[in-house]
């Protein structure tokens, strides 16, 4: 009788991961978390004092995953207490604010603090961050737009969400996402897996893209000195579309970087005898 029972499959252990919060004050940390444990929101700011913890199970595949959640304070007075926390974390949720520059602009600067925390032997390769663009239903004061974070993020391995916690878009994508890669990061012996750790395009275009986007006229756009000759412009406009023609180049923003580059050439070349 025993030899005719179906084998009982072995329940898959239980895990115990660790999530912190990053990015400045008032980007909308706490309100995700809250989101997405408590499905509500509240309008009024009330900034975290130091850090919120708190202690939420979900379920990945057939594991039971108990998440300790370490909310931090982004504003600068609150370093002396969110510094301790950086270490033993498997995943960063890094927030900035979609209608805030500055909170976009802060982003690398949160990274120098925790990895400036962890150490000469501490290894942020091996943790997942999740970038949020939050607050995405402020559509009026929107001034970083999508290409822009993502082409952020996705330079450096890291997963990117559009999200907002006043509306819930995004949210629940971003944490099942967000989890799911822990735990193959956990099953993987705590190694990111080599698919998510190195993005689809090169440095040489991520930089050239945000080059591009912060040049100030159709010169600087293609890189060349204002009164250049037509060959120097024909030259540099070569060099650039290689680069980032869509055929060829799938980092976020190429396409219109792509397009920038014909018409500031286009208008260059008309002025040029
Ligand atoms: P600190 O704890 O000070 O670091 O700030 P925080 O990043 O935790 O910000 P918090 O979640 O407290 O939100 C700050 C303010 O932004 C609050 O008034 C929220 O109601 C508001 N807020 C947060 N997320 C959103 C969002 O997605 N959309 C809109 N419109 N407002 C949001
Ligand atoms: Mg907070």
């Amino acid at each position: 009788m025993e030899a005719n029972m179906p084998k009982r499959k072995e329940p898959c252990k239980s895990l115990r991961i660790k999530v912190i919060s990053m990015g400045n004050a008032e980007v909308g940390k706490s309100c995700i978390i809250k989101r997405y444990c408590e499905k509500r929101f509240v309008s009024k700011y009330l900034a975290t004092i130091g850090i919120d913890y708190g202690v939420t199970k979900v379920q990945v595949r057939d594991r039971e995953i108990k998440v300790n959640i370490f909310d931090m304070a982004g504003h600068p007075f609150f370093y002396e207490v969110r510094n301790e926390f950086y270490k033993d974390t498997q995943g960063v949720i890094l927030v900035y604010d979609v209608g805030q520059k500055e909170s976009f602009d802060a982003l690398d600067a949160w990274l120098a603090e925790m990895k400036q925390e962890l150490g000469p032997h501490g290894n942020m390769e091996n943790i997942i961050f999740v970038v949020c663009a939050n607050k995405i239903d402020c559509t009026k004061h929107r001034c970083v737009d999508e290409s822009e974070g993502r082409l952020w993020a996705e330079s450096k391995g890291f997963l990117y969400f559009e999200t907002s916690a006043q509306t819930g878009e995004g949210i629940n994508e971003m944490f099942q996402t967000f989890y799911v890669s822990i735990v193959d990061l956990c099953e993987n012996g705590g190694k990111r897996p080599t698919t998510n750790s190195s993005a689809s395009f090169t440095k040489e275009q991520a930089d050239t893209i945000r080059r591009i986007r912060n040049s100030k006229d159709s010169w600087d756009m293609l890189g060349v000195k204002p009164g250049a000759s037509r060959d120097e412009v024909n030259k540099a406009y070569r060099k650039l579309a290689v680069l980032l023609h869509p055929d060829k180049c799938v980092a976020p923003g190429s396409e219109d970087a792509f397009k920038a580059v014909v018409n500031a050439r286009t208008a260059l070349l008309k002025n040029i005898k």
